[in-house]
C-alpha cells in the first residue's frame, strides 16, 4: 500500500508513521491508541525512574498488542563546573522569589540509558527502541540487536545519519530544525543541527543504506507525502498529537499551540542544557537561548519553575515544547490523528 514497505513489514505496521516519544507529554495511553491504530507507538522512558518506566510500559502493553517503541536519552553525562552551575542558580532566583518557591535547588544529574535501563528493555522486548543524542556505546547496544530489537535514533545531519548507521541503527529518523522539542544532536561539530527537513530528509536518504524516518513540521497527510517523495520510508510526529486527550500536557501549553501560527517558536537551550523548540514565552525572552549550565542539569533547575507556571495557568515559564506546524494539530483521539494521517497521504501518493 504504502510506497516502500521496509517498515510495515519489518515492524507489523498498517502505516509507517511513528507517534513520536515525548517526555512529559506523551503517555502510555497515546502509544497504545497509535499502535493500536496501525503506526507504532512510543513509551518515553527518558524521564522516568525504572518503577515508573516498568509501570507506562505495562499500561501501553496491557492496552495493545500492536507494535511499541521505548524511548531514552544517551547523553554524556554533564561535565560538572561549581561556579557555572551557583552562577545559574543565581540567575534563576529572582524568578524563584517572583513566585515564591524559596531556594534554588542543587541540580541533580539525569541517568541517560545504562546496564540497569537495558535490563529492562530485555525484559519488555519491545519491538524497538528509540534513542535520543545518539547510541549507546557497544556493549549497552549489542544486547539490544541480538534480541532482535529495531534500533532507531535521530540525527540533525547527514554525517550524524552516517556515523548512526554504522554503529548499528536499523533507521534513523531525519529530525529537522522544525522539530519540536529536544534536538537530537550527538555530533559537537554540528552546532544545533540547523538543517531543514526539506533539505535534510534527501541529503540523508542518499547517504545510507537503512530506511530514513522524517521528522520535524509534519502535521497532516501533505507533510508525509512530501517527505515520501523526498525518499522517506516513514515519518515521526510530536507536535501533531499535543492536543489529543491522550497528551498530558497542561492547559496553558495547548492554548498556546492553538494560538501559534507557528511562526513564534525558537529553539532554546535555557531550559534544560540542551537545544530544544519550543513557543516563545516570557521565560525564554529574558533568558535568551543559551544554556546556563550542561544538560541535564538545567532540567531540575527549571522543573519548579515550569510547574509552579502551570498550576497557576500561566505560559510564563513553563516549557512549550512545539514544533514549527502547531497550526496542524487537532482535538482529535490519536487513533483518529493515525488513521488520517494515512488517508490523507495515501490519498495524496495515489494509493488511495
Ligand atoms: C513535547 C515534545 C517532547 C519531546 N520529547 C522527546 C523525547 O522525550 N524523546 C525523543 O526522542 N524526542 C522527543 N521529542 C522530539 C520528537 O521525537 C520529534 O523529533 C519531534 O516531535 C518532531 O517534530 P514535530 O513535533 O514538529 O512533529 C519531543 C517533541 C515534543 C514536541
Amino acid at each position: 500500500m504504502w510506497p516502500d514497505g521496509r517498515l510495515t513489514e519489518r515492524l507489523g505496521l498498517r502505516h509507517p508513521i511513528v507517534q513520536a516519544p515525548m517526555a512529559g507529554a506523551s503517555s502510555p495511553a497515546m502509544a497504545a491508541a497509535a499502535a493500536n491504530a496501525g503506526a507504532i507507538g512510543s513509551v518515553a522512558a527518558p524521564l522516568l525512574t525504572l518503577p515508573e518506566m516498568r509501570a507506562e510500559w505495562a499500561e501501553a502493553r496491557a492496552a495493545t498488542n500492536g507494535a511499541l517503541a521505548l524511548n531514552f536519552f544517551c547523553h554524556r553525562p554533564p561535565g560538572r563546573d561549581a561556579a557555572r552551575e551557583a552562577a545559574a542558580r543565581e540567575r534563576l532566583r529572582p524568578f524563584y522569589d517572583e513566585l515564591a518557591l524559596g531556594p534554588v535547588p542543587e541540580p541533580t544529574e539525569t541517568p541517560p540509558f545504562d546496564a540497569e535501563r537495558l535490563a529492562f528493555v530485555l525484559e519488555a522486548r519491545p519491538a524497538a527502541v528509540s534513542f535520543h543524542f545518539g547510541l549507546p556505546a557497544p556493549d549497552l547496544l549489542a544486547p539490544l540487536k541480538a534480541a532482535g530489537i529495531f534500533i532507531l535514533s535521530s540525527a540533525t545531519s547527514p554525517a550524524e545519519a552516517v556515523a548512526l548507521e554504522a554503529a548499528g541503527a536499523d533507521a534513523v529518523i531525519a529530525q529537522g530544525w522544525e522539530a519540536g522539542g529536544h534536538r537530537g544532536v550527538h555530533d559537537e561539530r554540528e552546532g544545533w543541527g540547523e538543517m531543514g527537513a526539506i533539505a535534510l530528509v534527501p541529503a540523508i536518504v542518499d547517504r545510507v543504506k537503512v530506511p530514513v524516518i522524517a521528522a520535524g513540521g509534519i502535521g497532516d497527510g501533505r507533510g508525509i507525502a512530501a517527505a515520501m517523495m523526498l525518499g522517506a520510508a516513514g515519518a515521526q510526529l510530536g507536535t501533531a498529537f499535543l492536543l489529543s486527550p491522550e497528551s498530558r500536557i497542561a492547559e496553558p501549553h495547548r492554548a498556546a499551540l492553538r494560538a501559534s501560527d507557528g511562526a513564534d517558536t525558537a529553539v532554546t537551550a535555557a531550559f534544560s542544557g540542551r537545544p530544544a523548540r519550543g513557543v516563545r514565552n516570557r521565560y525564554m525572552a529574558e533568558m535568551g537561548p543559551e544554556a546556563q549550565a550542561d544538560f541535564p542539569l538545567m532540567n531540575p533547575l527549571t522543573a519548579p519553575l515550569r510547574a509552579a507556571s502551570a498550576k497557576a495557568g500561566s505560559p510564563d515559564f513553563m516549557s512549550l515544547w512545539s514544533g514549527q506546524a502547531p497550526f496542524l494539530a487537532r482535538e482529535e483521539g490519536t487513533g483518529e490523528i493515525v488513521e488520517r494521517l494515512a488517508r490523507e497521504a495515501l490519498g495524496l501518493l495515489g494509493r488511495g
